[in-house]
């Protein structure tokens, strides 16, 4: 089994972006335990980061054409503006769980709303790193 985890923008910089919300684990301690949970779960996983829109969707429309399983996405920012990331979640009908780490429904008025909702099977929020480990069995408990 192949899953794919899509990480958006400013991910990259967790331990040093407000770590009173993100806590103080680097972007290399998440990749870290994302791997160590595909090991345990016996499935194989590519960890892919972007800045930018764009890429996102590209990372989205490759994972069809590499035949991904599962895809978890925490999109960041994007989640609350892109179109263009449900659309693209859409277009490959790939099983998708979206992931927060933060508690997005108890934060600011304008977290509250996902795009990539529509296109998910189910979202993770509050859990820190748990939520990507939660996402994974979710995924490998499918095939
Ligand atoms: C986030 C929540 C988003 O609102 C925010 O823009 C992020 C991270 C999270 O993981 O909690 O960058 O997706």
């Amino acid at each position: 089994m192949k899953i794919l985890v899509i990480n958006g923008p400013n991910l990259n910089m967790l331990g040093i972006r407000e770590p009173d919300i993100y806590g103080k684990k680097t972007y290399a301690d998440l990749v870290d335990t994302i791997e160590a949970c595909a090991k345990r779960l016996g499935v194989c996983v590519t960890v892919f980061q972007s800045n930018y829109e764009g890429a996102l969707v590209e990372a989205i429309q490759n994972a069809y054409f590499d035949n991904v399983d599962g895809i978890v996405i925490n999109p960041a920012a994007y989640t609350h503006t892109s179109v263009a990331l449900l659309d693209a979640l859409k277009a490959v009908s790939i099983p998708t769980v979206e992931v927060h780490l933060s508690d997005v429904d108890n934060r600011d008025e304008f977290r509250k709303h996902s795009f990539v909702k529509a296109a998910c099977e189910k979202t993770i929020t509050g859990k820190g790193f748990d939520g990507y480990v939660e996402a994974m069995e979710y995924l490998a408990a499918k095939q």
